[in-house]
């Protein structure tokens, strides 16, 4: 018999994702089955708007960035319509059931993991591949759009290297990366930053000012500081931690409610923004000083040829997955191969930069300074 598959990206889009839907594609195509695409992630399932994919829309986007077939943060448990949140998964399973669908596939995040495994607790046959620019999915070697970010943040840096020496300055460059230092971390080091801080080493300002003076000393008055949008100072990461228990021992909704707010402020103030640090290492090192926002740039344009031979294959893999009836997986990357982990593996966890990581290691012989004393 026939199978029907459904495809839809899902979460902020990444390069790789039309490399990654049309490795899909072609290959269910070549192998007889047929593929209909949902258009904006989940809200495309909720209100059955598709996309036709046949070997005539596959062709021509493995170079594109983006997704032909549009994206949205939608979660289908909580849908926001006519200005209430509604759990749409019932209505979800109506299409896919109108469709006939066999089997549905989910290109997304750590976010779209976990909503893809709400739909399959619903019983439809979910199949995910991992995406996203931030790297930070659990049980994959790699995420696609990983790759071409890296090579556009470190292009970014070695730019700022030329500007930031001629005016003897400091710039703070801000990069990507959720709650993980990935891309920091792998840009830093690529570009040869002065200074990388990461979400996952709280930093002190102080030895980060240190640093700086020390390559002052040295005759480099100018500086490179790569700063993951999520790091924090230490001071912040006690106030976060200290919130978040108080969260987690809360023994009503009220004091619940209560840590939640406190926890949102501290992020809503952005107290160790790049143009916070950016301000205090001017005040520290009679430095001058000026901040870079890399921002969205970072998820645009051509995936690396990395990210394409990532998601095609990917996309392959996850193909045969559905020939041969394996549902309720992430096909993940494993070395040159892909191997179906169950989604139960994946969901609820970030994978973080481990503090005896090579790349850590190596930033340190080098003498990156990485905001800590060791
Ligand atoms: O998850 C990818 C990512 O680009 C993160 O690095 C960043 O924090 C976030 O998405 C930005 O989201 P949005 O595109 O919704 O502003």
């Amino acid at each position: 018999m026939t199978k029907y598959v459904g495809i839809l990206t899902a979460g902020g889009d990444s390069p790789g994702l039309n490399a990654a839907i049309r490795g899909v594609g072609k290959a269910v195509i070549g192998m007889g089955m047929n593929i209909v695409g949902f258009r904006d992630g989940f809200r495309g399932l909720m209100n059955n708007r598709t996309f036709r994919l046949d070997n005539e829309t596959l062709s021509g986007i493995l170079t594109v960035g983006g997704t032909i077939l549009g994206t949205s943060r939608d979660k289908p448990h909580k849908m926001p319509i006519g200005g209430k949140v509604m759990d749409m998964t019932d209505v979800m399973m109506d299409t896919y059931q109108r469709h006939h669908l066999d089997a549905l596939v989910c290109l997304g995040g750590g976010g779209t993991q976990k909503n893809a495994y709400r739909l399959a607790q619903k019983g439809m046959n979910i199949i995910t591949l991992p995406k996203t620019i931030d790297n930070d999915v659990a049980m994959t070697d790699a995420t696609f759009g990983f790759d071409t970010a890296l090579g556009i943040a470190t292009e970014a840096i070695d730019r700022l290297h030329s500007t930031a020496h001629s005016h003897h300055r400091i710039i703070v460059v801000e990069i990507m990366g959720h709650n993980t230092g990935w891309l920091a971390l792998g840009a830093g080091i690529s570009g040869g930053a002065d200074v990388i801080l990461i979400p996952e080493i709280p930093y002190d300002v102080e030895i980060v000012a240190e640093a700086i003076r020390q390559r002052s000393r040295g005759g480099h008055r100018f500086s490179i500081v790569a700063v993951s949008e999520g790091a924090v100072s230490r001071e912040t990461a006690v106030a976060i931690q200290t919130v978040d228990q108080r969260k987690q021992e809360a023994e009503n909704d009220e004091a619940k409610l209560e840590a939640k707010t406190a926890l949102q402020t501290i992020n809503a103030e952005q107290v160790d923004s790049a143009w916070g640090l950016a301000r205090e290492l001017e005040t520290l090192t009679g430095l001058e000083s000026r901040v870079t926002i890399l921002g969205h740039v970072q998820r645009g344009g051509t995936p690396s040829a990395v990210d394409r031979l990532l998601a095609t294959r990917l996309g392959a893999a996850c193909a045969e997955l559905i020939r041969d009836d394996v549902y309720g997986v992430m096909v993940a990357a494993r070395g040159e191969g892909a191997k179906p982990v169950p989604l139960e593996q994946v969901i609820g966890k970030r994978k973080s930069v481990p503090l005896d990581h090579p790349w850590i290691i190596t930033a340190r012989h080098v003498g990156t300074c990485l905001g800590d004393d060791e």
